[in-house]
């Protein structure tokens, strides 16, 4: 599904990620890891393509995307839920999700719209509710609305526990695993390192922009680590 090979990306003079490889097919789970700074929103932005990679490739579905622009990437299908969630405050709900899906075809967006209304009751209930208004919990699940409005292949979700609730981060990886059910690619990055290594098949622990270490995500040494001590 997706093929990222050695992707070095930089801001300027200022290299963040010196080369990530690897491949993603659906229905799996990929866990970014590493400290503040380790270069995972570079990862995800660089296939999202708010940043551009100096070198390397990234294919989807066989498909070189390495140089195409955003929107195409979004109308290719690969959602991104940002870090911050990046929802339009001043926007209703519902305005927000169709920004989301505005790259795809009109005539399928009412069918789009209530799949994302399957799977978020609550987004539906608040539908004409202006987003700046919801909870952060509920702006979070609106972020991923936004996302899935793509009929993604890929979902790309930064930073998905940030100052939310034990329960609502309980509620965003149940809608993960619907996700993963469907076949989407998924690429995971979360503060809490033991819980997207424990979903996750794969993981790539990254140190100032450095690989230091990839495998399976049981395997990781950030997860024994943390059962060990
Ligand atoms: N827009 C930018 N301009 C310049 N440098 C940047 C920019 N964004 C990130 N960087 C730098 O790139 C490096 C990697 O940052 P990145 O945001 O990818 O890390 P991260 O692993 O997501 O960190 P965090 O856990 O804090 O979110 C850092 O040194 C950061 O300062
Ligand atoms: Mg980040």
């Amino acid at each position: 599904m997706l093929k990222v090979h050695n992707i070095i990306s930089r801001y300027g003079p200022v290299t963040a990620l010196h080369g990530a490889d690897f491949t993603l097919n659906g229905g799996e789970v990929l866990a970014l890891v590493g400290t503040n700074g380790a270069g995972k929103s570079t990862l995800v932005m660089s296939i999202a393509g708010h940043v551009i990679p100096q070198q390397g490739q990234i294919y989807l579905e066989g498909e070189d995307i390495t140089q195409i622009a955003l929107h195409e990437r979004a109308a290719r299908g690969i959602g991104l839920v940002p870090e911050g969630r990046r929802v339009f405050p001043d926007l209703t709900v519902k305005e927000n999700l169709i920004t989301g899906g505005y790259v795809l075809p009109r005539q399928s967006e009412k069918e789009r719209l209530d799949g994302v209304y399957d799977i978020f009751p609550r987004l539906y209930e608040r539908a004409h509710q202006l987003a700046g208004s919801l909870s952060g919990g509920e702006q979070q699940m609106l972020a991923f609305g936004r996302a899935i409005m793509l009929n993604p292949k890929v979902m790309l979700i930064d930073e998905i526990s940030l100052g939310l609730m034990p329960r609502v981060i309980m509620e965003c990886y149940e809608v993960l695993e619907q996700l993963r059910q469907r076949q989407i690619a998924i690429i995971l990055v979360d503060q809490n390192s033991d819980a997207s290594l424990g979903f996750a098949d794969k993981a790539i622990w990254l140190e100032s922009g450095h690989v230091k270490w990839q495998g399976k995500a049981k395997d990781c040494p950030l997860l024994l680590e943390s059962v060990v001590g």
